[in-house]
């Protein structure tokens, strides 16, 4: 497709696609039904020699990649944490990918730096987060934790490991055992060594014990190793537990270590005052990630990160090659040096797109919407004789299981695997003190009480069903 005519013809016809999918999205299974290879086995090993038609690929694209297609969009995917989009998310990210801007420093768009540091003041603004806080867009939570491993490690190595690499240091990093497993990959990737890093066990609402904590770093102080990270979880990904941020900030503060908070899921959830409040101690942290790609309304990807020590940051990212000097260098926000990549996506429009088109009370609106229909299901959880809740709901996500005297594993592993495969909706599982656990999360931008009504409903029949076989 080479003319605009073209070009302006297919585009129409695209929205109108995307607006008939949305409309339409009921009626997609949830979770893709498609079997292992069934997508690439329909379609041809070469590429083509001649230009197709765009009806082509759209036909190919309905026939065969769309049933390959796993819904999140779909109001009844209640699996793993929502990657939901909006309308105006979806139409920045049009914009976005017409402009093709590559964002790498301020020169190369000045306005995609100054939206992105405006977007960034605007959320510090709606959570309350600390006046003296930094922040740059990543492109995920991984990234960011990667980022602020680094930018500990060098600010206490006093940048001396980029330089010579690794001589005598012994770090520890610290995270409870229910953290992120992006944590373990930093520490993969940076090379610190899996055995140093230290799961701390958690209570028996999944939070990381403070006192393990606090001991575990006495011990290895003793050892000489030099407790260099601690994570904090404002979410995790299996249950939604928030670790104390407070406690855990005084104890990172007393040893000297860097306190990171994986905030990627429930940090969203910090638009609303009353969950606000029951975060203290956020001004001990020296690093935040949040996800607006998973309940925000913001289609993926955009991870929002956040650093005390802007120049920590810097330093430890920046390498000034002569093709990127440029006379406004220090005077304006190059955020190549701000964390791995040199290119980078104009991420910040979609932010700023869903901010003032949703405002932030209709955004606090929808969150609350969601908790509140967590909150029924919860209710219908706890009163029916069949089913239990094996932890209490957090924000929009309600962990249970149905009970089954004999073999409670198998009986709910069988109810989940039947009801993804029905195609109507899609839940995902964890782990709780090994017991087999079903998570419902209510969090997609279209979810309404209907559909979480449909949902119960359904869980209760296939149970029956399932009982019955
Ligand atoms: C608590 C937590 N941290 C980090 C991540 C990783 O997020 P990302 O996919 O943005 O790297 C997840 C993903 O679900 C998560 O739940």
């Amino acid at each position: 497709m080479e003319s605009i005519k073209e070009f302006r013809e297919q585009g129409h016809k695209m929205i109108d696609y995307l607006a008939d999918y949305f409309e339409k999205i009921e009626q997609y299974p949830v979770k893709s039904q498609v079997k292992p290879g069934d997508v690439i086995n329909m379609l041809p090993n070469m590429p083509p020699t001649n230009a197709e038609s765009m009806k082509d690929i759209m036909s190919d694209f309905n026939d065969i990649i769309l049933p390959g297609i796993t819904h999140w969009q779909h109001p009844r995917f209640h699996a793993y944490f929502p990657a939901n989009n909006s309308y105006p998310s979806v139409l920045a990210e049009i914009l976005t990918s017409g402009l093709g801007v590559q964002a790498m420093i301020w020169e190369t768009s000045p306005a995609a730096a100054e939206l992105e540091e405006l977007t960034l003041n605007w959320f510090k603004e709606m959570m309350q987060l600390p006046e003296n806080w930094h922040g740059v867009i990543q492109d995920t939570a991984s990234t960011a934790t990667l980022v602020a491993l680094l930018t500990a490690r060098e600010k206490y190595s006093e940048f001396v490991i980029n330089q010579q690499g690794y001589t005598n240091q012994k770090y520890r990093i610290y995270c409870s055992s229910q953290a992120h497993s992006s944590i373990d990959k930093a520490v993969k990737i940076l090379g610190i060594g899996n055995e140093n890093l230290v799961k701390i066990p958690v209570n028996q609402n999944f939070e990381m014990d403070v006192i393990a904590l606090e001991n575990q770093i006495i011990k290895d102080i003793s050892n000489n190793y030099t407790p260099l990270f601690v994570v904090v979880a404002l979410g995790t990904t299996g249950t939604v537990a928030i670790d104390s941020l407070d406690a855990i900030g005084k104890v990172a503060n007393k040893y000297n270590c860097w306190m990171h908070v994986d905030a990627a899921y429930a940090g969203s959830a910090m638009i609303l005052p009353e969950f606000r409040e029951t975060i203290k101690g956020l001004e001990w942290a020296d690093s935040f990630v949040f996800n607006p790609h998973k309940w925000l309304f913001t289609n993926f990807d955009a991870s929002v990160y956040y650093v005390k020590d802007k120049d920590a940051l810097i330093n430890s990212f920046a390498i000034l090659p002569a093709y990127l000097r440029t006379h406004t260098y220090g005077k304006v926000n190059d955020y190549r040096d701000w964390g791995i990549q040199l290119g980078r996506r104009f991420r910040a429009l979609k932010l700023w797109f869903v901010l003032r088109s949703f405002g932030t009370d209709k955004l606090k609106e929808k969150l609350r919407e969601h908790i509140n229909l967590a909150k029924w299901f919860e209710s219908k959880i706890n009163s029916d004789p069949n089913f239990e809740l094996l932890l209490p709901r957090s924000l929009n996500v309600v962990v249970f299981r149905a009970i089954h005297s004999l073999h409670p594993d198998e009986f709910n592993e069988k109810l989940v695997t039947k009801i993804n495969k029905s195609g109507k909706m899609y839940l995902s599982h964890t782990i709780i003190d090994e017991n087999y656990a079903i998570r419902m999360v209510i969090g997609n931008t279209r979810v309404t009480k209907s559909h979480v009504e449909q949902s119960w409903k359904q869980i209760n029949e296939t149970a029956e069903k399932v009982k019955s076989e």
